[in-house]
């Protein structure tokens, strides 16, 4: 659906997007995911047609995009990371703007527009300013004036930045509805845990480049250790050794912090079983066992050696 080859976007000395390729499959939800200044927005802003790369290509069903005026541009939607609505009009004024913007008028705007007011939660409010509304609900028009169009792949460029857990909720709910209709979603975050609730595969770039792309398990298998199992031990430190259990086949790590066992394991159906057993075996009964996941920030900080969040 969506194609983007070697793309490369200078702003004077600095290099913002530096070789990206990626693509996304109809339906695919994928995550565009890097810290600040890691050319996320400058990445997405040329699929929309609004920058010029430098060198590279953006097609769209195997059609490059020749910049703003190509029709192609209209099976694309944005939802820019700066707000692009006007306070002191009405969210159905500032929808229709947007409509006419697309030379949609009469009947046909009025449907789209109240398609979008309804998936978005707000048809109640279109009469009132946006100056009144929450930092959540103007994200919610932002995402309704980008559906107008009705276009196939959507362009979501931080689209929960600074809104309260109910409205993120709410964004979440639209975007897996839009998913379900068959839309195509390249998301940009640095909130990876939204990465993961949302997305089928997620790119990781920084400085400009990719560094990783895959679906969240295949990048789970680029860390040598993917689970953490987490066993509080009946009678606290009990004098276990922690060199034997190291050895067993399948433990990447095991460390003790007080009463509780953390030991680190590829395979967790696989090793989880010989871990417990061995326990009892030993002679060090356990009343608590949880397993937790290595996360995208754990990824990220093992491609780069910097954590997403202060990178
Ligand atoms: N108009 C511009 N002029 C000069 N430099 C720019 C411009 N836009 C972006 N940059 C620089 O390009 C790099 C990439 O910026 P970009 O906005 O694409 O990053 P981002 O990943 O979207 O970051 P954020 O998470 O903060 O939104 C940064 O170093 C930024 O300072
Ligand atoms: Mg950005």
């Amino acid at each position: 659906m969506l194609e983007v080859r070697a793309l490369k976007k200078c702003y004077g000395n600095v290099v913002a997007v530096d070789g990206v390729s990626l693509r996304a499959g109809v339906g695919e939800n994928i995550g565009l995911l890097g810290p600040n200044g890691a050319g996320k927005t400058t990445t997405v802003s040329i699929i929309a047609g609004l920058l010029r790369p430098d060198s590279g290509v953006v097609t769209i069903e195997g059609r490059p995009l020749a910049g703003d005026a190509d029709p192609v541009k209209r099976q694309i939607g944005l939802v820019p990371q700066d707000l692009a609505l006007f306070d002191e009009l009405p969210a159905m004024a500032n929808l229709q703007l947007f409509a006419a913007l697309y030379d949609l008028d009469g009947a046909p705007a009025r449907r789209a527009i109240g398609e979008a007011l309804d998936l978005v939660g707000l048809s109640d409010r279109a009469r009132d300013k946006v100056r009144d509304f929450s930092g959540g609900m103007k994200r919610r028009l932002n995402l309704a004036a980008a559906l107008l169009h009705d276009p196939r792949i959507l362009l979501l460029d931080e689209p929960t930045v600074g809104v309260d857990p109910q409205s993120r909720n709410a964004i979440f709910d639209n975007l897996e509805t839009l998913k379900q209709r068959g839309k195509t979603l390249l998301y940009t975050t640095h909130y990876m845990e939204e990465a993961e609730r949302l997305c089928d595969r997620v790119v990781i770039i920084d400085h400009g480049k990719v560094i990783a792309d895959d679906t969240l398990p295949g990048l789970y298998r680029l860390l040598p250790v993917t689970n953490l199992l987490a066993i509080e031990l009946e009678n606290g430190d009990d004098g276990l050794l922690l060199e034997p259990l190291q050895s067993l086949p399948g433990v990447r790590s095991a460390e003790r912090r007080g009463g509780t066992l953390r030991v680190g394991v590829r395979d967790l159906a696989a090793e989880t079983p010989r871990v417990l057993q061995w326990l009892v075996d030993q002679g060090h009964p356990y009343r608590h066992v949880v397993s937790e996941r290595a996360d995208l920030e754990t990824v990220f900080l093992n491609l780069t050696g910097r954590s997403l969040r202060d990178a």
